[in-house]
């Protein structure tokens, strides 16, 4: 398969100031480009031509730089476009909820771990909530890598790149994490990858 970009799921200004049409617009047009772009490119004449995304991303890790990278990068962010929206935020689906009071001891103790996560990240990368065996877990990776290369399922992930946030927050990562998981998270999103994981 050829790498395509997605359209953004809503309008560059859709987000407010909690994520700006700028940011938008350098990080999807730009940033989610060049890994489209650029893996493209790293695909050609490779064993993986023709395999599906999720293939790629595993089994390049380690193997192919220049294919992991970008291929991870563009599974990430596909994602990350999806699982916020405007008005994002509040209250989740039931099930999942109960999974994670079950594996946490409550929302707000997960929300904590999530965002100490990604605080903690050092460099670029990403925090995760990912599904393992059943059970909800909160993961933190490097670069372009995610819960699919260790043994896990990602049904949440905030980009912690500097791109991601420097325009908006400058060097305030924690300020971003806590508004991402309070006013931007789509926890339908989120619901719908913990059922197709579990
Ligand atoms: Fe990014």
């Amino acid at each position: 398969m050829t790498f395509t970009l997605p359209p953004l799921p809503y309008a560059y200004d859709a987000l407010g100031s909690y994520m700006s049409k700028e940011t938008l617009e350098y990080h999807h047009d730009k940033h989610h480009q060049a890994y489209v772009t650029n893996g493209n490119n790293a695909l050609k004449g490779t064993e993986w031509e023709g395999k599906s995304l999720e293939e790629i991303v595993k089994g390049s890790f380690g193997k192919n730089p220049a294919v992991f990278n970008n291929a991870g990068q563009h599974y990430n962010h596909i994602h990350f476009w999806k699982w916020m929206k405007p008005g994002g935020g509040g209250n989740m689906p039931g099930d999942l909820e109960k999974q994670i009071i079950a594996d946490f001891g409550s929302v707000a103790k997960m929300k904590e771990d999530f965002i100490q996560a990604g605080v903690t990240q050092f460099g670029s990368g990403w925090c995760w909530l990912a599904v393992r065996i059943g059970k909800i877990e909160v993961m933190k990776t490097p670069n372009g890598e995610s819960p699919l290369v260790h043994g896990a399922r990602p049904i949440l992930g905030c980009d912690v790149w500097e791109h991601s946030y420097y325009i908006d927050y400058r060097n305030r990562r924690p300020d971003y994490l806590k508004v991402f998981v309070d006013n931007l998270v789509n926890w339908d999103y989120v619901a719908e990858m913990y059922e197709a994981a579990r």
